[in-house]
């Protein structure tokens, strides 16, 4: 993160207080006075400080993992890798992932520290589209698209709602729900009298899984992403 960014998200002031401030050899990096407000810092391992005093901003992180098989969606596990674990940089306290996606399913998981996206994310109020490309053991026919268009009973007080289905091959589809029931998608299937077979979620509200991060890597959300994101 460039220095100047920082110094104002921590409410130094604007950008331009921030450059005059840095001009006027106030700011150092690691004990070393810098006065080019472009450096780049890493804002969890670097020791900002202002006339003497330590800088410790809280900043909000938004990050993308194409989530692989056998990683649990939790902050601590016993037995499994979680995903927090799958991020090899240091992160602020308070980081989660939004929402679960089973042991075996792979594919888009947003880590953050921040509350009220997740919130929006998942909330059934705010009724985000997931998209999750699926394989299944039998072929699907017309009567399992019916049935998952219009609303599936999963032994549940009341059925799925509409889900939209996009079939790409005898016995592959993106699905997209609007819910996060407990393991849904795979008791949709099975409500239908098929079995899945393969789970990748590749989409979230505006947020699409980068086709270029493979399984199992990471990166930062661009700052339009979390825009639109919080936008919805
Ligand atoms: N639905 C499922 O069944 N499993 C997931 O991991 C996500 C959605």
């Amino acid at each position: 993160m460039r220095l100047d960014k920082y110094l104002s998200m921590g409410g130094v002031g604007s950008r331009k207080d921030v450059k005059k401030i840095i001009r006027q050899k106030r700011v150092t990096v690691n004990g070393v006075i810098t006065v080019n407000d472009d450096v780049h810092i890493d804002p969890y391992l670097d020791e900002i400080r202002m006339d003497q005093q330590i800088l410790d901003v809280i900043l909000d992180v938004y990050i993308m993992l194409n989530k692989p098989q056998g990683v649990v969606s939790a902050t601590s596990d016993d037995l499994h890798k979680t995903v927090l674990e799958c991020i090899d940089a240091t992160l602020p306290p308070g980081c989660f992932p939004v929402g679960r996606l089973d042991i075996d399913t792979e594919g888009l998981l947003v880590i953050t520290n921040d509350g009220e996206l997740s919130h929006r994310l998942l909330s059934p109020k705010h009724k985000v589209d997931k998209t999750y490309y699926l394989e299944c053991r039998d072929a699907i026919d017309e009567r399992t698209i019916d049935m998952l268009q219009s609303g599936v009973d999963i032994d549940d007080d009341t059925l799925t709602l509409p889900a939209q289905v996009n079939q790409l091959s005898e016995s592959a589809m993106n699905l997209t729900i609007k819910e996060g029931r407990y393991h849904q998608i795979k008791r949709m299937l099975a409500a239908c009298g098929n079995q899945v077979t393969y789970l990748k979620r590749i989409k979230m509200g505006s947020l699409s899984l980068d086709d270029d991060l493979p399984l199992g890597q990471w990166r930062y959300l661009s700052e339009s992403e979390v825009e639109q994101l919080k936008k919805g």
